[in-house]
């Protein structure tokens, strides 16, 4: 096995914003434009891409969906570790068409000897893959994210299913709407969050496990350029146009921020941590 980062993305030929689920989500503003924001898409995709494999981990493609705009989003799609994939559960029907495509992704994925084991949770809970359920490598857990999206049962299963601990982190605003979108876990232990995206138990929750000088305050303004969700890789961190005042804080502490213009994604309310998922995360 070899230890280069492998992250899976979805071609975004079928990306658009045809409705909204998240209130970063406008239909209309985009049908104005519809053509020109699809190109730009492909632009940033392809820059996400490039950023990614710069960094020096493998890109896997998978083929999107007529219909299925938010395919290019594989974070939502399944939780992975140690080679096992469980499949998510969506909570909007918009979504949940997804389930099936994504289903044929990952058993092509064990074809190719990318993974062992593909499986789906017990029905009756919703959870929104690794989007809502992100690895902290550094203290060998998963932070899951409930609330707009995921369900307390869907935190569960994934506790179960993977035999590690999963700390339940609920989150109560609707523009932070999964947990990637304002936490992320650095490869030196340090945790970039925005306070005001959490309950008072869930920022207690992470005070307690995450030592003050290791977690990171993002503003506002960072979360609201989705700066939180990014990729982390080595000293790396790929995301969407950080802030100076956020690159200064990162370099500060020894990380090579790359940011890229990821602004039509933006406007589905996701940017680069959701645009792809670690299929390589394994329990050390
Ligand atoms: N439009 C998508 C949705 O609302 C964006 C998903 C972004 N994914 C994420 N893990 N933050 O579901």
């Amino acid at each position: 096995m070899s230890d280069t980062p492998t992250l899976l993305m979805t071609d975004p030929a079928h990306f658009d914003v045809t409705y909204a689920i998240n209130p970063w989500m406008a239909p209309g503003a985009w049908a104005r434009d519809a053509d020109a924001h699809r190109r730009e898409a492909r632009c940033a995709w392809q820059a996400l891409q490039c950023a990614i494999a710069a960094a020096g981990a493998s890109v896997v493609t998978a083929p999107g969906a007529p219909g299925l705009p938010d395919m290019v989003f594989p974070a939502n799609a399944a939780v992975v570790l140690d080679g096992r994939a469980l499949l998510a559960r969506f909570r909007h029907p918009e979504r949940r068409g997804e389930e099936p495509r994504f289903a044929e992704v990952f058993a092509r994925l064990c074809e190719r000897g990318l993974l062992d084991e593909v499986a789906t949770l017990p029905e009756g809970s919703y959870q929104e893959g690794a989007g809502d359920c992100v690895w902290d490598a550094t203290r060998g857990r998963f932070w899951a994210g409930v609330g707009p999206r995921s369900t307390p049962a869907g935190a569960a299963g994934v506790a179960d299913f993977f035999g590690a601990e999963v700390t339940r982190l609920d989150l109560v605003s609707d523009r932070y709407y999964h947990l990637d979108v304002c936490l992320c876990p650095l490869s030196g232990g340090e945790v970039l969050y925005y306070p005001r995206a959490f309950s008072t138990a869930a920022l207690a929750r992470l005070r307690d496990a995450v030592p003050a000088d290791q977690l990171i305050e993002a503003t506002a303004e960072d979360a609201a350029a989705f700066c939180v969700n990014a990729v982390n890789l080595g000293r790396t961190i790929v995301m969407a146009q950080p802030t100076d005042r956020l690159r200064g804080v990162l370099e500060e502490r020894g990380y090579r921020v790359t940011g890229v213009d990821l602004a039509p994604f933006l406007l589905s309310g996701g940017a680069a941590f959701c645009l792809t998922l670690r299929l390589d995360l394994r329990r050390a």
